[in-house]
């Protein structure tokens, strides 16, 4: 049995439970097939908050003193899903100092942090992975470190944040910006703070995480070109559609010419013949052009309970894999 703490019961957390459950039978069958025994995945403790009693989390498993968690040493695994830097950051790092293994989809803390979580993964021998942190359900980042290792990727265009894209798309078909950024909070696509979403932040700390898995080293956020859509009106983009275009929040890391990476995220009107016009609502789209591959196209679900959680769960049950093939 590999033993999972969950930290955090929101959006995604709610998600990785239920599908943990839905799908026990299948992940068990799947990770024998992998590792030739049996193994199970279970759910054994779940922080929350002191006034947080959420309706389909049983009793037993509701802990709010994060270091019932820590000191319990049955727990192999930790999958951090509070956001926000701290005390997120402070808790994976005390968890691999136990020797645990985390999963997180917190980009602001792996992009903050700029190398310390993984460099703290390596010193302490233990796994930390966050597919969920970029693009939702899209595995980007198993298709850049694992399907391309071989290949050399040259360019990132992509949107990258689902809830102002929804915000955009909602507004293009005849919402009011208000309408849209109320329907973004009620289907939990956005951040605890908005702010991060509409000025462009997440798109960014989720930029850095794909330039670091490209080249090995995080872009400082300073030397990021950040602009988010709260300046545009209803009626910019009305215009925009009346030409054709529609508004996105592009982000983009492209090599200049002395093989550097450059990093911006900003909104641009795009026309119709551009790849990315189509990306519409909560979806993202990641367009890559690498070396030997030439072009590649990822489109799904950028936010999303459990769209989210199928990152998440990805990557608890490839760690219980792992742990057992070793
Ligand atoms: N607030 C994020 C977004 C959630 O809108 O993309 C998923 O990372």
């Amino acid at each position: 049995v590999i033993r999972v703490g969950l930290l955090g019961f929101g959006t995604i957390g709610s998600g990785v439970f239920k599908l943990l459950n839905n799908e026990r039978e299948l992940i068990t069958r799947r990770l024998y097939n992998a590792t030739g025994r049996n193994v199970e995945i279970q759910i054994t403790k779940v922080l929350v908050l002191p006034d947080e009693y959420p309706p389909e989390l049983p009793e037993e498993l509701r802990v709010t003193d994060y270091n019932v968690i820590l000191e319990d040493e049955s727990i192999d695994i930790i999958v951090e899903l509070i956001g926000g830097l701290n005390p997120a950051t402070d808790f994976m790092m005390q968890a691999m100092d136990k020797g645990k293994h985390v999963v997180t989809a917190n980009k602001y803390a792996i992009f903050t942090a700029q190398g310390a979580l993984e460099a703290k993964a390596d010193e302490t021998d233990v796994h930390l992975r966050y597919e969920a942190a970029v693009a939702g359900a899209i595995p980007i980042l198993r298709s850049i470190t694992e399907g391309l290792i071989g290949d050399q990727i040259e360019s990132v265009v992509g949107i990258l944040n689902g809830s102002t894209n929804y915000i955009l798309t909602g507004v293009k078909n005849g919402k009011t910006l208000e309408q849209a950024l109320d329907e973004a909070k009620q289907n939990g696509y956005l951040e605890a703070d908005p702010t991060a979403d509409l000025e462009g932040y997440d798109a960014m700390h989720k930029l850095g995480i794909l330039g670091y898995l490209i080249t090995g080293k995080y872009p400082p956020a300073s030397s990021i070109e950040r602009k988010g859509i709260e300046n545009i009106t209803a009626q910019d983009i009305e215009k925009a559609k009346q030409n054709g275009q529609a508004y996105k929040l592009v982000a983009r890391a492209t090599k200049n010419a002395d093989g550097e990476f450059t990093y911006s995220v900003k909104p641009e009107a795009l026309s119709q013949d551009h790849p990315l016009y189509h990306t519409e609502g909560v979806l993202n789209t990641i367009l890559l052009t690498s070396k030997y591959a030439k072009e590649l196209v990822f489109t799904g679900y950028g936010a999303g309970s459990l769209e989210t959680a199928t990152a998440v769960s990805g990557d608890i049950v490839s760690i219980a894999r792992d742990l057992h093939i070793c």
